[in-house]
């Protein structure tokens, strides 16, 4: 079928939540996808940050096919081996001691609000439920998430909010110590903003709010949801600023393209997750932890880490060179190959310019386009993509 007829069938039956672009896509393979009609695109998207290892990973399949042929599913009623084998790696490459899984980005931060006001509960009684959260930020689209997601524009129509949730500027310790109240239970941030349009923490903020949350006796949340699993050049971003969070959320990127969430924490917090207190039917399924195991050991012993810190310093350097050129860009800024480049201008309108010349690149805003490529991206595919951007840029000026 051709991607015309295939479209007009989507538009008829989907819920049209999305802004679709106009291309049906159905092959990937390392960092390229093809459509309908054969089309071949190079992919800076790459899932918004869950393709990771680039598309289908030989690994990740092959571990999902064998997982496939063994267990599908059977319920968290029974352990399951996958789940273990994840939760282990996991605890053994973070700050963390215990995992609780779940499906998605929004899922896992669901459980982690539930976690900090259980724990809050738990140990300083009722009324302590309140969360501080950032301007900007991005925590997902149900309704806990989406009443911790400081962006008004995601909340119009959805009101009433769950209460308890105040937001502060990015990089303002004293906006947040003075918004903390005897209500506090924690505090929710993502390391590097993403949706919020690629915004980096001030040398000294992130050790500033840890010390400002353990001295006040409240959580810290780090959401890693887009940013861990590697993006940003190390396996999870706050290893790049040397302090550790209470939670930490994860998804996208964790099973290599297949639907998983997790929320990890420290054992004294994690305590407070008694049975019965949460769960997720489909949370920890064989073939997810089996794509996830796969997917995480290739993270660390493949050189995916390395490529993405060699890889981000050409894009960085390259992105420059534009910016140098073209004075509609005001600024580019990342860390690993999570990377944002903010126009004076609206830049939305280079999305379909580039996909016209074979590129899937994203905006987060009108003005700020976001490259999230695989990891395993290189020099020479950058450099396809730096030379369609310069002439699209020339065109503007
Ligand atoms: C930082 C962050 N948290 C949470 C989410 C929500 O994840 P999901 O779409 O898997 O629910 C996203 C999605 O973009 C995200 O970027």
């Amino acid at each position: 079928m051709k991607n015309d007829e295939l479209i007009e069938s989507s538009q008829a039956v989907l819920a049209q939540t999305y802004g679709r672009l106009p291309v049906v896509l159905v092959k990937g393979q390392g960092c390229k996808v093809w459509d309908a009609e054969g089309k071949e695109y190079l992919d800076f998207v790459a899932g918004i940050g869950v393709c990771n290892l680039g598309h289908c990973h030989p690994k990740v399949v092959q571990a999902i096919c064998d997982q496939a042929g063994k267990l599908l599913h059977v319920s968290n009623l029974y352990h399951i081996e996958p789940q273990i084998q994840l939760g282990r790696l996991l605890t053994k490459h973070s700050f963390a001691d215990r995992v609780f899984f779940c499906n998605s980005g929004t899922e896992a931060n669901e459980a982690a609000i539930k976690l900090a006001r259980k724990y809050s509960q738990d140990h300083f009684g009722p009324n302590r439920y309140g969360i501080i959260s950032l301007l900007k930020s991005f925590h997902g689209r149900t309704m806990a998430s989406l009443a911790a997601t400081g962006q008004d524009k995601f909340h119009k129509g959805f009101e009433p909010l769950m209460p308890g949730f105040k937001f502060v500027p990015l990089n303002d310790v004293e906006a947040m110590e003075g918004a903390i109240t005897d209500s506090t239970c924690a505090v929710i941030l993502e390391p590097i903003q993403a949706e919020g349009g690629v915004n980096l923490p001030a040398e000294g903020y992130l050790e500033a709010v840890r010390k400002l949350c353990s001295r006040r006796n409240l959580l810290l949340i780090f959401d890693e949801v887009q940013v861990g699993m590697g993006r940003t050049g190390k396996l999870l971003a706050y290893e790049h600023y040397g302090v550790a969070p209470d939670i930490m959320t994860m998804a996208k990127g964790l099973a290599g393209g297949v639907p998983i969430g997790a929320m990890l924490a420290r054992e004294e917090v994690a305590k407070s997750f008694t049975p019965g207190t949460h769960a997720a039917t489909f949370g920890g399924n064989p073939l997810s932890c089996a794509a996830g195991v796969a997917a995480l050991r290739v993270t660390l012993e493949d050189g995916i880490l390395e490529n993405c810190q060699r890889s981000s310093a050409h894009f960085l350097r390259r992105l420059s060179d534009l910016q140098q050129k073209y004075p509609f860009i005001q600024e580019v800024r990342g860390k690993g190959l999570m990377i944002g480049m903010e126009f004076s201008r609206e830049a939305k309108s280079a999305v379909n310019e580039c996909l016209k010349r074979g590129f899937l690149i994203n905006c987060t805003s009108d003005t700020v386009m976001r490259f999230v490529p695989p990891l395993i991206i290189t020099p020479g595919e950058i450099d396809r993509l730096i030379a369609a951007l310069d002439e699209i840029f020339s065109a503007w000026s």
